[in-house]
């Protein structure tokens, strides 16, 4: 009998191959995050596919995304914008975003993508700033230390209807652990307990098995 995780892998393998169709581009931006030596944290296959699903049910124009890696996430959802869409997307590592720029460019939506490097909390202010068209679609999914703060940026920089998800909100179960000393998942408690009272949008939060463990994320809409 095989172990969970196996299995998860397993069924994970099973329907990216049937039904999730990454290709060449998708495929290539894993494997060269990885030559250069790049955390293996990106979505798997069947969650980017999801990004890229509720960005077209969104009709998203405007697509903000906080934590770049290596581009991989960012090619699913830059994939579901219309030829004047855009997407901005933050990242505090250069190596990363230079990384994740020629994933973009390979994979053909560089035009459409913006990389800013820096610390994210300094970046929102400025986009705030440029008084920009509202986001759609807003994915968070850096350092979760700033969860709170950055789904409180991502309230400010959306419309009415926006969706924001949130990545990584269940870390193997550690989510329910009040004693915890891990920062990481201080940071995610406080953002969970931040939506508790929050009246501007109504969520949920979805556990999830797979390639990439047990973890989660929330699923919010912008009233
Ligand atoms: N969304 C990506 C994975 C992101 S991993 C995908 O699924 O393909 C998290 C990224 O957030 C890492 O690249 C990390 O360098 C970046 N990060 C961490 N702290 C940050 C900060 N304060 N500001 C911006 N990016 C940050
Ligand atoms: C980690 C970060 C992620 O965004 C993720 O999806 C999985 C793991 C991490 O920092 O360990
Ligand atoms: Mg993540």
């Amino acid at each position: 009998m095989k172990n969970n995780q196996d299995l998860w892998t397993d069924v994970d393998a099973y329907f990216a191959d049937l039904l999730v169709h990454s290709d060449e581009a998708l495929d290539a931006a894993l494997r060269d995050s990885m030559a250069a030596g790049l955390p293996p944290i990106s979505v798997s296959p069947a969650q980017g596919k999801l990004l890229h699903l509720l960005a077209r049910m969104q009709k998203a124009r405007k697509i903000l995304e906080v934590g770049t890696l290596g581009g991989y996430s960012t090619i699913w959802m830059a994939r579901a914008l219309p030829e004047d869409g855009r997407l901005i997307t933050l990242e505090y590592e250069p190596k990363h975003a230079r990384v994740a720029q020629a994933n973009l460019e390979r994979a053909g939506v560089a035009p459409l993508v913006e990389i800013r490097v820096g610390r994210a909390l300094d970046s929102l202010p400025l986009i705030a700033a440029e008084k920009r068209e509202p986001f759609d679609l807003i994915f968070i999914d850096a350092d979760k230390e700033s969860n709170a703060e950055y789904f409180e940026w991502a309230l400010k920089l959306s419309r009415s209807g926006a969706v924001i998800i949130v990545d990584n909100v269940v870390r193997n179960g550690a989510v329910i652990d009040a004693a915890t000393e891990d920062e990481s998942i201080k940071g995610v408690r406080r953002l969970n307990e931040m939506l508790a009272t929050e009246t501007r949008v109504s969520v949920t939060a979805i556990q999830t098995v797979g390639a990439k463990g047990y973890d989660g994320f929330a699923l919010a809409v912008v009233f």
